[in-house]
C-alpha cells in the first residue's frame, strides 16, 4: 500500500469516520428519549464535539432505516429568513423529502426554483426568496415548513444545532413559542437541539413565562475520559508516534478537557515531526500555537473597556465567588453591579459564560485563551 502523509488528527470542523471517537453511552441515552418522543437539548461548551455527536446520531438512526433525520444548522442567522433559508438548506440536502414538502406547501412554490448543477447535470433547488417578500409571509412560510415535517415519514428527527441562538432574533419570542407549537403538534417527530450557551438555555428551559418552560429534556454533553487518551495513542501509533499517556492527560487538563484542543496540538505535534510524545513535548507545542493565536487575543482585549478587561483578569484567576468584596478591592473593579454589568457584556460577546447553578462561578468559552491571559499577568 501506498504511504499517505495524512495526520491522524484534525480539528476547527465536525468529525466523523476514523476521526471520530463513538460516544455509544451518550448515543444511548439520546436515542432512547428521540425514539420515545422526547425532545433532547444536549448542552455543552463549544468544540467539545455537540455537532459531531449530533450528525454521527442522526447518520447511526438513518442507517436502521426507521427514521427521517435532518440537522439545521443556525449558528449564523441574523432574522427569520435565514432561519427559514436554513430550513430549506436541510431540507435540499434530501431531495426527494423537498418535493414533498415543496408539494404540501403551495406558497413555497413559486419561491423556489429548479437550477442545474453544473458540475453534475443533476438539478438542485434554489430559493428565492426575494427581497420584497414580507416578514409576514416569512412567517408564515416557517410554519408551513415546520407543519410540512409532519410529511417526512413515520419517525422523523430534526437536529437545530446551536438553537440558543433563535432567542437572539429580535421578535419577543415568536419563533420560540412557534417551535413549541409545533414540538408539540408534531406527533412522528422529536426534536434534538444542541448549544453551548449555558445560561441562556437553562432559563429556555426553566423560566414558567417561556414558551419552551420544560419542554425538553436537558442532557450535559460529557467530556471524555480514560477512552480518549487510549484512542489519541493509538492515532499517534498508526503513523508509528509513541505517546506516553501522562503527556495525554497533562494535555487534556491544560485545555479544560476540549477534544478540539486536545486534536490541534496532536496535529501540530505530527506536523513537526515529532516521534516520542511526552509531557514536555506537549507544553512545548501548547505554548507556541497560544503564541500564535496572541494576536488575536490582544485584539479581543483592546475591544474591551477597562473594567471589562479587569473582570476577565478577576474571572481568569479566580473562577469562583467573583463577586467577594475583597476580590473586587483586589482587582480595582468599582462595585458588584459594575462586575455584573462587565460578566454581561463578556457573556454577550461570547467571551464569559455564567455556570448555571452557582451565579458568582464564570467559565471562559476558550480554554487557549485562558492560558494565555494567564501568562500575561
Ligand atoms: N467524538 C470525537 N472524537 C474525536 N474528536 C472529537 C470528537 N468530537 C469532537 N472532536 C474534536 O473537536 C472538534 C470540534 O468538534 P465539533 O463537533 O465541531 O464541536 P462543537 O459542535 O461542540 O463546537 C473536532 O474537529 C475534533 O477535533
Ligand atoms: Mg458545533
Amino acid at each position: 500500500m501506498k504511504k499517505t502523509n495524512l495526520n491522524p488528527f484534525t480539528f476547527g470542523n465536525p468529525v466523523e469516520g476514523d476521526y471520530y471517537l463513538p460516544m455509544p453511552g451518550l448515543e444511548a441515552t439520546v436515542s432512547g428519549f428521540l425514539e420515545n418522543r422526547i425532545h433532547v437539548v444536549l448542552i455543552g461548551p463549544r468544540r467539545f464535539g455537540k455537532t459531531s455527536f449530533a450528525l454521527n446520531l442522526l447518520r447511526d438512526l438513518e442507517k436502521q432505516g426507521h427514521y427521517t433525520c435532518i440537522f439545521i444548522d443556525i449558528f449564523n442567522i441574523t432574522s427569520h429568513k435565514d432561519f427559514l433559508q436554513q430550513m430549506l438548506r436541510a431540507l435540499k440536502l434530501k431531495s426527494s423529502f423537498f418535493k414533498t414538502v415543496l408539494n404540501t406547501i403551495p406558497k413555497l412554490r413559486p419561491k423556489v426554483s429548479a437550477e442545474v448543477d453544473p458540475h453534475t447535470g443533476g438539478a438542485s433547488f434554489a430559493l428565492a426568496l426575494d427581497k420584497t417578500s414580507s416578514e409576514k409571509d416569512t412567517k408564515e412560510l416557517i410554519q408551513d415548513v415546520l407543519a410540512g415535517f409532519e410529511k417526512l415519514g413515520e419517525k422523523v428527527i430534526i437536529a437545530i444545532d446551536e438553537f440558543q441562538k433563535i432567542t437572539e432574533i429580535n421578535d419577543q419570542g415568536w419563533l420560540e413559542a412557534t417551535l413549541r407549537t409545533h414540538m408539540q403538534q408534531l406527533r412522528n417527530t422529536a426534536f434534538l437541539f444542541t448549544g453551548s450557551r449555558k445560561s441562556i438555555i437553562y432559563d429556555m428551559l426553566n423560566n414558567q413565562a417561556r414558551p419552551l418552560y420544560r419542554s425538553c429534556q436537558p442532557i450535559e454533553f460529557p467530556s471524555f475520559g480514560e477512552e480518549f487518551v487510549d484512542w489519541i495513542i493509538k492515532r499517534f501509533a498508526s503513523v508509528r508516534i509513541d505517546c506516553e499517556a501522562k503527556a495525554i492527560k497533562h494535555l487534556m487538563r491544560l485545555v479544560q478537557d476540549t477534544p478540539n484542543y486536545v486534536q490541534m496540538i496532536c496535529f501540530h505535534l505530527v506536523a513537526e515531526g515529532k516521534k516520542n510524545i511526552t509531557v514536555k513535548e506537549v507544553e512545548n507545542t501548547l505554548d507556541t500555537v497560544v503564541k500564535q493565536n496572541a494576536y488575536a487575543y490582544q485584539t479581543l482585549l483592546n475591544s474591551l473597556t477597562l473594567t471589562q478587561q479587569r473582570a476577565l483578569r478577576l474571572a481568569a484567576k479566580e473562577g469562583k465567588d467573583v463577586f467577594r468584596k475583597e476580590l473586587l478591592e483586589k482587582y480595582e473593579i468599582a462595585s458588584a453591579p459594575a462586575l455584573a454589568s462587565s460578566i454581561k457584556s463578556l457573556k454577550e460577546k461570547g467571551i464569559l459564560d455564567e455556570h448555571a447553578t452557582g451565579r458568582g462561578t464564570v467559565i471562559f468559552d476558550d480554554p487557549l485563551f485562558v492560558f494565555w491571559f494567564k501568562n500575561c499577568f
